[in-house]
């Protein structure tokens, strides 16, 4: 079981350091890769893909995340975020908080592709967003959202 889940993580953090090289980020040369781990095992990537209007660009986790909805996936168990220092920004710790559990495992990869140089923290969605906005404490979503309508 536990090797399976090691397996799991392996194809997580692989997946998620291939969408960095096709980040497109022409203006800050920051690539980001992204990739989400869902409750059914399977893995969805993405990558930031910036924009000539600046602010419409869009980071990696939420490119992810948006790819495992439309793929039919409500729960995430796990998600990599693979850059030079990586840390997911405000609102895509918002936007992670939505579809996981206090469980769900937060990989930040330190990759440099400049350097080669890579280093992994392990933490959660979580310990990342104290004091979250949360959809079922709000009041907004029914305490069970995997059997809600939203299906
Ligand atoms: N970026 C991400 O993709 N994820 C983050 O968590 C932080 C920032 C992207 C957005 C932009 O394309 C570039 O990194 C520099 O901010």
């Amino acid at each position: 079981m536990r090797k399976k889940r090691n397996r799991a993580i392996d194809s997580l953090v692989q997946t998620a350091v291939q969408a960095q090289k096709r980040a497109y980020c022409p203006y800050s040369r920051y690539p980001v890769g992204a990739a989400v781990l869902t409750d059914r095992g399977r893995i969805f990537a993405g990558c930031n893909v910036e924009n000539a209007s600046y602010g419409l660009s869009i980071c990696a986790e939420r490119a992810a995340i948006c790819r495992s909805v439309a793929g039919g996936n409500d729960v995430i168990r796990a998600v990599c975020v693979v850059g030079a220092a990586a840390r997911p920004c405000g609102a895509c710790r918002q936007v992670m908080y939505e579809f996981s559990d206090k469980d769900t495992e937060l990989y930040l990869v330190d990759l440099d592709p400049a350097t080669g140089r890579r280093r992994i923290e392990r933490t959660t969605v979580f310990k990342m967003l104290p004091m979250a906005f949360d959809p079922l404490a709000s009041g907004l979503l029914p305490a069970n959202p995997r059997t809600s309508s939203r299906r």
